[in-house]
């Protein structure tokens, strides 16, 4: 059985009194669904959400990481540092760090290499534009977004990845892709796993969706039956709210 999965993706939002605060409203909410809970805080939030969230079910995870162990590289943090702190889990290739921060899928497979040396697993998003859904070109796009950051691993490798399918157009617009268009993309994705990898990593690998997941939609995506959970953004930032999409598994 494939893990299912919610994970929050704080972005950069939340200062350590907001941190604070929000930690205690999550911990507040019941928990009736299997899935594996996570947020991602900002780094400078991770240790204390890592202390505030020790004995419970919600795993501390970093949104991003350099793919050096240490060195001259300022303003970065390393998987090294992540894992002494206890975070062994980090988001890689979302589209903002893609668009913002021109992170290319060469310097993610470095990122991607890194993070399994450390011993870390990662979440991997990857997603098209609108551009390219209108063009026809998404399967293409996505395609080729996993095999250049990826299928350089072993099929051993594969347990310590989880992919985040994130349409672009669907990130913070409020526009979500169709349960059926991303359990279209979704099934696509794991018979690119079946073809390179065969089935043994195909089914067993976690497939999330992100991009405006939110409590009236939750249930109706991870109905579908390769939708393994969400990556969730703004609806993360609200305990409830939050809650109200990993229940609805
Ligand atoms: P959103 O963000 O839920 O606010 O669309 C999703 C994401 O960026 O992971």
């Amino acid at each position: 059985m494939r893990k299912h999965i919610v994970a929050g993706n704080w972005k950069m939002n939340n200062d350590l009194p907001q941190t604070e605060a929000l930690i205690t409203e999550l911990k507040a909410q019941q928990l009736t669904s299997d899935a594996k809970v996570m947020i991602a805080p900002t780094f400078t939030n991770l240790w204390p959400a890592f202390e505030a969230l020790r004995q419970t079910n919600i795993e501390v995870i970093a949104q991003n990481m350099h793919f050096a162990d240490h060195g001259a590289y300022t303003g970065e943090v390393s998987a090294r540092m992540l894992k002494s702190i206890g975070i062994s889990t980090v988001i890689l290739g979302h589209s903002e760090r893609r668009a913002y921060f021109n992170e290319s899928d060469d310097l993610l497979a470095k990122k991607v290499d890194a993070a399994l040396e450390n011993k870390m697993d990662v979440i991997f998003c990857f997603g098209e534009e609108l551009e390219d859904r209108k063009s026809g070109n998404h399967e293409h796009i996505v395609e080729n977004q996993i095999k250049n950051a990826l299928f350089h691993l072993e099929a051993s490798q594969f347990k310590n990845i989880v992919l985040a399918y994130e349409p672009v157009w669907a990130i913070g617009t409020g526009e979500t892709a169709s349960p059926e268009q991303a359990q279209e993309m979704h099934a696509f994705i794991r018979q690119t796993l079946f073809d390179a990898y065969g089935e043994d990593v195909a089914n067993a690998t976690s497939i999330l969706y992100g991009g405006s997941v939110k409590p009236n939609n939750a249930k109706e995506i991870f109905s579908k039956p390769d939708v393994d959970g969400g990556l969730i953004g703004g609806a993360a930032l609200n305990a409830e709210d939050f809650f109200a999409i990993i229940n609805a598994f």
